[in-house]
C-alpha cells in the first residue's frame, strides 16, 4: 500500500528495476508493486534479488521477478530486455539504479577502479537503455529514470563516480530531445545522502554517518521511501510533461556545507580589505 499514491496508478505497466534487491531499488520496486506494475528487478547476485523478489511478492499481494544480470554485459542485457517483452507483454518503465562506487580520494584511484565504476554506473546504465529501447520503447514508447547522484558542484571523493553520473545526466537530456517523438520521457533523479544500503560501507566506528547527516542543511539524512515516491511520480502520467530533467533529493545538501577538509595554505594572508591610496 502506497502512503503517498492511488493503489491502481501504475496498473498494466511492466517495469524493470536494477539492482531491485536492495535499499533504494527494492523501495523503488516496492512503491511500483504496491501501484499494480508487474515488476523484474535484476542485479549481479542471485542471492540480493530472489529474497528481495520472495518477501514483495509476498508483501504486495503480486508477483515481483528476480532475474540475474551485470549490466556490464550487453550480450546478457540484451537477453533480459527481450525475455520481460516475451514474459509480460510489454516494458514500459526502466529504472537504471543499479550502481556503486567506493570512496577514495582521486590520486589513489587506480585504473581498474575508475573504469570499474564509469563501467558500471555510466556504460551499464547505456546498456540497460539501450536494451529497453530496442527491445521495447522505440516503438512504443516508456519511461526511463537514471538514479544518479548530487552533481553540479562534483563530488568531492567520488572523482570516478560524479564522472560517470555526469556523463549519464547529459545523455539523459540528449535523448530526450533524440527519443522525444518515440513516446519515450527519460529523467534521472540525483538523491542526496540517503539512509540506504549503499551508505552501510561506511565503518561505523568512524560516526561518518552523524559528520554526513551534520552538512545536511535539514540535519537528517534522505529516507528510501523519499526516493521511491519521486520515482513513482515520474514513472507515471503526473510526470508526462517532464523530461531530460534531474530531479534533486537532497535535503538542501547541494546548496550548502561539504566534509572535505581542504588545508590552509602556510602563507595564508589575513583577510584584509582593501583600500585605494585616496582612502587613506
Ligand atoms: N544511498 C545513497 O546515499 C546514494 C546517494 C546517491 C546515489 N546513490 C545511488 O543509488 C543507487 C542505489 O543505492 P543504494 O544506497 O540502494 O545502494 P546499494 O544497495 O549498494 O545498491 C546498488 C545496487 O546495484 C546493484 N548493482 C551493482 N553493480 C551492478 C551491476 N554491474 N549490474 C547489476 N546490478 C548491479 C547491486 O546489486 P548486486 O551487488 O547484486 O549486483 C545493488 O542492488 C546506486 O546507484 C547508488 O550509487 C545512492
Amino acid at each position: 500500500m502506497s502512503s503517498i499514491f492511488r493503489t491502481d496508478l501504475l496498473e498494466g505497466q511492466v517495469a524493470l528495476v536494477t539492482g531491485g534487491g536492495t535499499g533504494i531499488g527494492a523501495q523503488i520496486a516496492r512503491e511500483y508493486a504496491n501501484l499494480g506494475a508487474t515488476v523484474v528487478i535484476a542485479s549481479r547476485k542471485e542471492a540480493n534479488v530472489v529474497p528481495a523478489a520472495t518477501a514483495l511478492s509476498e508483501e504486495c499481494g503480486r508477483t515481483v521477478h528476480p532475474i540475474v544480470c551485470d549490466i556490464r554485459d550487453r550480450a546478457r542485457v540484451a537477453e533480459v530486455c527481450a525475455s520481460i517483452v516475451a514474459d509480460h507483454g510489454s516494458f514500459d518503465i526502466l529504472v537504471n539504479n543499479g550502481g556503486g562506487q567506493f570512496f577514495s580520494p582521486a590520486e589513489l584511484i587506480t585504473p581498474n577502479g575508475f573504469d570499474a565504476v564509469v563501467g558500471t554506473n555510466l556504460t551499464g546504465t547505456w546498456n540497460m537503455t539501450r536494451g529497453a529501447a530496442d527491445a521495447w520503447m522505440l516503438k512504443n514508447g516508456g519511461r526511463i529514470l537514471n538514479i544518479t547522484m548530487l552533481s553540479r558542484r562534483g563530488f568531492t571523493g567520488m572523482a570516478h563516480s560524479v564522472a560517470a553520473r555526469s556523463g549519464v545526466e547529459a545523455m539523459t537530456k540528449t535523448l530526450a530531445i533524440e527519443w522525444m517523438s518515440r513516446g519515450i520521457r527519460i529523467n534521472c533523479i540525483a538523491p542526496g545522502l540517503i539512509a540506504s544500503s549503499g551508505l552501510k560501507r561506511y565503518p561505523k566506528e568512524l560516526g561518518v554517518l552523524n559528520v554526513m547527516k551534520g552538512v545536511v542543511p535539514m540535519k537528517r539524512l534522505g529516507r528510501r521511501e523519499e526516493i521511491a515516491w519521486m520515482a513513482a511520480y515520474l514513472a507515471s502520467a503526473a510526470g508526462d510533461y517532464i523530461t531530460g530533467e534531474t530531479i534533486t533529493i537532497d535535503g538542501g545538501k547541494e546548496l550548502w556545507g561539504d566534509m572535505w577538509p581542504i588545508p590552509d595554505p602556510p602563507d595564508m594572508t589575513p583577510a584584509i580589505p582593501e583600500t585605494d591610496p585616496w582612502e587613506e
